[in-house]
């Protein structure tokens, strides 16, 4: 898909930039993730990848005291993510930008919370990590959502579509090995349920293809964008116990507790 394109790009954001989320999640996942964080409350959080807002959002309501920078590289997520937090009333604490995730312009060591669901697999965990590290203030914590495979010898078919998307793609077991790598331990990391994907995501994407559908019937871009998503949707129908996303929730190796 040439999302260079900018009839492409309309027409998959028009399924994919309206969601309530861009990818699995939850409220209740991204809180329980917090609730993980060790220490005190973080004060300064830089979310990742925001996407529309939604963990944004999440993490602002449960974090009165703090400050959140939210970056996405494409500008309609920033947009929409700046909506929700205006139209919560959240603007004041609450910056969305549009920003590179390998090179956010924040200060060195001012990070306390580095937040990134659903976005660190376009870096790969370590070099995400490395990079990150110097952002980071002393006791900081990053979380971070990774798609995993659940069980061992996925079937051949599962395995080579997932090989196109992610090439990295791991088990927890490997993932963790990646943190390690970094010169980082995991404090913590649970798995997603199903329901996580099509909650917020998957039924509201079905909803989407079928707008879509009616409105642009015989436009290339659309029948593109429409293959793609059912055929993701399609996998997870049948394969569901197979993969699925896992928070991870690390710390600079030697932080204090
Ligand atoms: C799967 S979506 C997840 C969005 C959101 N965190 C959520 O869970 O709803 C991944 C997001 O990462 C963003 N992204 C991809 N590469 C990026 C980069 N280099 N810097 C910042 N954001 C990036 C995409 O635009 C997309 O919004």
């Amino acid at each position: 898909m040439d999302l260079s394109d900018p009839h492409t790009l309309r027409t998959f954001l028009s399924v994919y930039g309206t969601l309530p989320r861009a990818g699995p999640g939850g409220d209740e996942h991204t809180l329980r993730a917090l609730s993980l964080v060790p220490g005190d409350p973080p004060r300064t959080v830089l979310d990742l990848g925001c996407g529309p807002g939604a963990q944004t959002l999440a993490l602002a309501r449960a974090l009165p005291q703090a400050t959140i920078l939210a970056l996405d590289v494409v500008p309609a997520m920033v947009q929409e993510t700046e909506r929700r937090m205006r139209q919560a009333g959240l603007g004041d604490r609450v910056t969305a930008g549009v920003g590179d995730m390998a090179a956010p312009e924040v200060d060195p060591k001012s990070q306390q919370l580095i937040w990134c669901e659903g976005a660190i697999y376009f870096l790969g965990v370590s070099r995400a990590l490395n990079l990150w590290r110097p952002l980071l203030a002393d006791g900081a914590a990053v979380a971070f959502t990774e798609a995993t495979w659940f069980r061992p010898s996925p079937p051949d078919e599962l395995r080579k579509w997932w090989l196109s998307q992610h090439p990295s793609m791991t088990d927890d077991a490997g993932v963790r090995l990646a943190i390690e790598e970094a010169s980082f331990r995991t404090v913590d990391s649970f798995r997603l349920p199903a329901d996580a994907w099509w909650d917020e995501y998957y039924r509201p994407m079905l909803d989407r293809i079928e707008e879509l559908r009616a409105r642009l019937p015989n436009d290339p871009a659309a029948a593109e964008v429409i293959a793609s998503a059912e055929e993701e949707i399609g996998y997870f129908r049948r394969f569901s116990d197979w993969y699925g996303y896992t928070f991870f929730i690390v710390q600079p190796a030697g932080t204090q507790s």
